[in-house]
C-alpha cells in the first residue's frame, strides 16, 4: 500500500499570505493611444493588447497569436518585446515602427497610433441567465 500524506513543510520554506502581499510589485507601463488620447497601465508581463481589454478598450484584432495582422499599428514611441519567437512582421516593418499588440509587451511607455480604438461596451446581464455551475 502506498504512502498518501503529503510531505512535510519546513516552516521556513511555508510563505504566508501577507509576504506574498507585500513582495513588490512589477511597474506598469503606461499606452498612450493616438488620435484617442486615451492612456492605460499595461502590467509587467501582459501584451498590448490585453492590457487595453483590461483597461475597458478594445483595439482592432482577431487571432490574437501574431500571424493575421489585423492588429498591426504604428509605435510612435517606446520599445516592446514579443512573447512569440516570430512575431508577422518583416524586419522593414519593424524599423518603420509597426508592432503587434497582440503578441508584444511593453518594455517602456508606449505611444502608439491605433485610430480603430473603441471603448468597451458592456451589457448588463439578464435576470437569471446561467454562467456556469450554481450551487442548489
Ligand atoms: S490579432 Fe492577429 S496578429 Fe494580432
Amino acid at each position: 500500500m502506498s504512502d498518501t500524506r503529503l510531505p512535510a513543510v519546513d516552516a521556513a520554506e511555508a510563505r504566508p499570505a501577507e509576504a506574498a502581499a507585500a513582495a513588490p510589485q512589477r511597474p506598469a507601463h503606461a499606452v498612450t493611444l493616438q488620435p484617442s488620447g486615451w492612456r492605460y497601465d499595461c502590467a509587467e508581463g501582459h501584451t498590448v493588447l490585453v492590457g487595453a481589454l483590461r483597461a475597458g478598450i478594445r483595439l482592432p484584432s482577431s487571432c490574437r497569436n501574431g500571424t493575421c495582422r489585423t492588429c498591426m499599428c504604428r509605435m510612435l514611441e517606446g520599445k516592446v518585446a514579443y512573447s512569440i519567437e516570430r512575431p508577422g512582421l518583416s524586419p522593414d516593418e519593424k524599423a518603420e515602427g509597426w508592432i503587434l499588440p497582440c503578441v508584444a509587451v511593453a518594455q517602456s511607455d508606449l505611444l502608439l497610433e491605433v485610430p480603430n480604438a473603441r471603448a468597451l461596451q458592456f451589457r448588463p446581464r439578464p435576470p437569471g441567465m446561467l454562467t456556469g455551475a450554481r450551487r442548489s
